[in-house]
């Protein structure tokens, strides 16, 4: 497959880990353990074709709805990714940063985060964007809340707001869109990640449950992907010439 053709950002909705584990007659986490596996196989995945972004869906607003004993399974889990894949990474160029409201997160956690953030901060190969209780409403509504702040002090005029304004205060300001997004596991929604990033984003569900989904399985959603014409609203003809 050509590099031109392939999605410059890859967002994925990494779901089906608790199916995957109760199929097998395991308990959730380790549905969730495997789910960790193939994260680092789509990261190598990424890297070798030369993807730029891959952000990933790993906890949302409403994750925190679970039973506490997942919700604490899963932080530790961070927490223990974050301790022995940072360095790696890094040796690896790539590139870590976190979107999504951390206030709720233990003070050790936010620690691992901005620390695996400075310490890959000027790595240019892959950057990886790990989406942590983050919601897409959440995104909108803070970078509304800012311009709002700009309106009030006069910095700008409700007249000359624009979708750039929204845009360049989203927590993805410094990236471009995604152009591939993914969600395994069967559910075919967007469940409030990158609402306004994925307006014009081609949209891959596939049956497979995330902790199966590995090199193999991307090839296929960057095939799909090949396939598809982006039209961001020009009829085929105009992009003919
Ligand atoms: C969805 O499966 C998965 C999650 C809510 C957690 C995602 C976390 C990981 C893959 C592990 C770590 C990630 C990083 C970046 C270190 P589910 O529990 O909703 O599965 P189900 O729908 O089958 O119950």
């Amino acid at each position: 497959m050509s590099e031109s053709t392939l999605p410059r950002h890859v967002a994925i909705i990494m779901d089906g880990n608790g199916r995957w584990a109760k199929q097998r007659l395991l308990p959730r986490a380790a549905g969730h353990k495997a789910g960790v596996e193939a994260v680092r196989q789509v990261i190598k995945a990424c890297v070798e074709k030369k993807i730029e972004i891959l952000t990933l869906f790993a906890f949302s607003s409403e994750n925190w709805r679970r039973p506490v004993q997942e919700v604490n399974y899963l932080m530790d889990l961070f927490v223990s990714a974050l301790e022995h894949e940072a360095k790696k990474l890094h040796e690896q160029n790539i590139k870590l940063s976190f979107i999504g409201d951390r206030s709720r997160f233990t003070e050790k956690l936010r620690h691992y985060m901005l620390d695996a953030e400075r310490l890959t901060a000027d790595n240019t190969g892959l950057i990886v964007v790990i989406a942590v209780n983050y919601g897409g409403q959440w995104d909108i509504c803070e970078a509304m809340r800012q311009l709002a702040v700009e309106i009030e002090e006069g910095r700008l005029t409700s007249q000359q707001l624009s979708p750039q304004h929204i845009e360049d205060r989203l927590t993805t300001a410094h990236l471009p869109p995604p152009d591939l997004f993914i969600r395994t596991s069967g559910e075919q929604r967007i469940s409030n990640f990158l609402l306004w990033q994925l307006a014009y984003s081609e949209l891959y569900f596939t049956n497979v449950f995330w902790p199966d989904f590995g090199a193999e399985e991307l090839e296929k959603a960057l095939a799909f992907y090949t396939n598809r014409e982006r039209r961001f609203g020009y009829t085929s003809d105009q992009l003919k010439v």
